[in-house]
């Protein structure tokens, strides 16, 4: 494990081994921010991502001794952005964490806040807007305690793609974003909300990743990509990458 001097301002960049020590870093990170948020606050909040670098993490959320870790019952999981599919379509994200570990833990149906992928992407994003402000109040922008991001070849992150005006929104908590076949239209935290939660994780892994990461974290080239403009307000923004992922960084 070892850190980066060049990350950028504000940031930690974090590089294991595979995908193995990235997904049980995460784990530990995820148990350790709900036991700090829970003890400060009475609860945990936590958006998640879909995508395949979370997939192990998730499964070892699930196993006995992680979840055991964890007051699940004051865990309250958002997402991050969904595909406008339902909940049991190969691409949701809502059915890969549940799959992998919300059907192992006891969390009740009120504290799982899922997009409504069933719905049209408009009615879904007002309905998970309604939602999140039912959970953090009418007012401002709601502070996530962590939200679990990916990033992807082009950049994007969540449902934000490079030049999408989803990317200009400044006061709607979440958007529909409609994509072009074969994607599907999806519904997307906006940057205001990213921006203002308590912790920020982008997991990457994998070679393919190489090239943008480098471009963010260490050419500076950060407003080029959405992934890039994530950059919390007064939360603290964490990369978890592989040495695959991480193999044009300079190590120091
Ligand atoms: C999703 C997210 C997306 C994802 C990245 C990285 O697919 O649910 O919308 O932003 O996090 O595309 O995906 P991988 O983890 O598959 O590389």
């Amino acid at each position: 494990m070892e850190t980066f001097v060049s990350a950028p301002a504000g940031a930690s960049v974090v590089v294991a081994s595979d995908l193995d020590a990235l997904s049980r870093e995460a784990a530990e990170l995820f148990i350790r921010l709900s036991q700090a948020s829970i003890a400060a606050h009475g609860r945990f909040t936590a958006a998640l991502s879909g995508g395949s670098t979370p997939r192990m993490f998730y499964t070892l959320l699930g196993a006995d001794n992680y979840r055991r870790a964890v007051e699940w019952d004051k865990v309250h999981l958002f997402w991050a952005d969904e595909r406008i599919v339902p909940p049991d379509h190969p691409k949701s994200s809502f059915k890969l964490a549940f799959e992998t570990f919300i059907s192992s833990v006891s969390l009740s149906a009120e504290n799982i806040h899922r997009i409504r992928g069933e719905k049209d992407a408009e009615t879904a994003a007002r309905e998970y807007v309604k939602d999140i402000r039912d959970l953090f109040g009418t007012e401002g922008m709601p502070a996530f305690d962590l939200v679990i991001l990916g990033v992807g070849e082009d950049g994007h992150t969540a449902s934000l793609f490079p030049g999408s005006s989803a990317l200009a929104e400044g006061n709607r908590l979440a958007v529909p974003v409609h994509r072009d076949r074969p994607d599907h239209d999806r519904v997307t935290l906006t940057l205001p909300v990213l921006n203002n939660a308590l912790h920020v994780l982008f997991l990457a892994s994998g070679k393919n990743k190489a090239y943008v990461l480098h471009d963010i974290l260490e050419k500076g080239n950060r407003n080029k990509y959405p992934a890039g403009l994530v950059k919390p307000v007064h939360g603290n923004l964490r990369w978890l990458i592989d040495t695959e992922a991480a193999s044009k960084l300079h190590t120091t």
